[in-house]
């Protein structure tokens, strides 16, 4: 007998390809597109979601750490791969072998590259803090790390290929301002020596809103998977589809107090919610949420509706049901953080 699983993930890959296509039409522009498969692919399953990506408009991809991009690099040929979260545990002979690019901040890391890599240059993008201060070389450090890269460079151990940085996108002011110390820094690197191809700022709202912060390329992350970066523009208002739906079967109906049980809860990764907070779609129609448990969800049964053990709970995703956003408000996060943790136990069916 076929045992239904009691809850899984939808994950539209002609949404996520359409998105990705609009991507590189208006986020990129003459810029090239690099999307962001970092942690699972924000919970939507790095493999097809890189390969997708790679077919219809990217050009290279960002993972987290350097384990992410080993995994991933037999299944996106020689497309770079940019790494940037680098610790002292990590193997960094392994990325040369899986000709992976670095994402370099730090004078230990290249200490670290000139004791483990060997043979031929390894390509990295040191990366400026802007004003984030998440993980860049600080001003006052930025050009005793460049001098030292152009020092391994000239040794041929290293390619600066890339510079970069990562914005606060707190407001366009802002980011202005940080764009304008990311040339500053820039400037600095090519008077030590280095001539990067390709520099880098931009991820989702920066690269919709501020066209001049696009240079040569944009990473993109959460507009593709079809959630916005902005609290007062929808997806469907930046012309972005969700690519994810979040569902679960009804596994118990309490008819003397009007609820039922449903099988997903914050073991597989829902958001805690405040009890009473939030809907869901039961077969189209609107349910209360009483409360999520580890487990599962307890909702109320709209009146005269009609709910079997089995029946099919959208918490978001489709036309019926609320949005990823709608649980990052009501959790108080962002939508990011609603697809992200979904647990990597939990089925990913994909359709196209
Ligand atoms: C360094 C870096 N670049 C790009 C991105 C993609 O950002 P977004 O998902 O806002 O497009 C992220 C995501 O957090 C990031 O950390």
């Amino acid at each position: 007998m076929d045992v239904e699983a009691t809850c899984w993930i939808d994950i539209s890959l002609s949404a996520f390809a359409s998105n990705v296509a609009k991507a590189k039409r208006t986020l990129a522009g003459d810029a090239e597109l690099m999307v962001a498969v970092k942690s699972d692919a924000y919970g939507h399953g790095e493999v097809s979601i890189a390969t997708t990506a790679l077919a219809h408009g990217a050009k290279t991809l960002a993972v987290l750490d350097i384990e992410s991009g080993v995994r991933l690099r037999p299944h996106v040929g020689d497309t770079m791969l940019l790494a940037w979260l680098l610790s002292p545990h990590d193997d960094f002979a392994k990325a040369q072998r899986a000709g992976l690019d670095l994402g370099i901040s730090a004078l230990w890391q290249l200490d670290k590259l000139a004791h483990e890599a060997t043979g031929g240059p390894v390509s990295l993008h040191l990366k400026i803090d802007t004003g984030l201060h998440r993980n860049g070389a600080l001003q006052g450090d930025w050009v005793a790390l460049c001098e030292a890269a152009a020092a391994m460079e000239k040794g041929g151990r290293v390619r600066v290929r890339g510079i970069w940085s990562h914005l606060s996108d707190t407001s366009t002011e802002e980011n202005l301002e940080s764009l304008e110390r990311f040339h500053g820094a820039v400037e600095k690197a090519r008077a030590v020596g280095l001539s990067p191809d390709i520099l880098h700022i931009a991820a989702s709202a920066a690269a919709t809103d501020i066209p001049q912060s696009r240079l040569d390329m944009v990473r993109v992350g959460i507009s593709v998977y079809g959630v916005s970066p902005f609290d007062e523009r929808t997806p469907a208002d930046m012309g972005f589809a969700p690519v994810m739906a979040a569902r679960a079967r009804v596994s118990h109906v309490d008819t003397e107090q009007n609820l039922a049980w449903v099988g997903m809860g914050y073991g597989h990764g829902l958001l805690p919610l405040p009890p009473h907070t939030g809907w869901v779609s039961l077969g189209g129609s609107p349910a209360q949420l009483h409360s999520v448990q580890m487990d599962h969800l307890v909702i109320g049964i709209p009146h005269e509706a009609r709910v079997a053990l089995g029946d099919i709970v959208t918490l978001w995703g489709d036309e019926t049901s609320p949005s990823a956003e709608d649980w990052a408000k009501w959790a108080g996060t962002i939508g990011d953080e609603v697809v992200s943790s979904m647990g990597s136990g939990v089925e990913r069916r994909f359709s196209s």
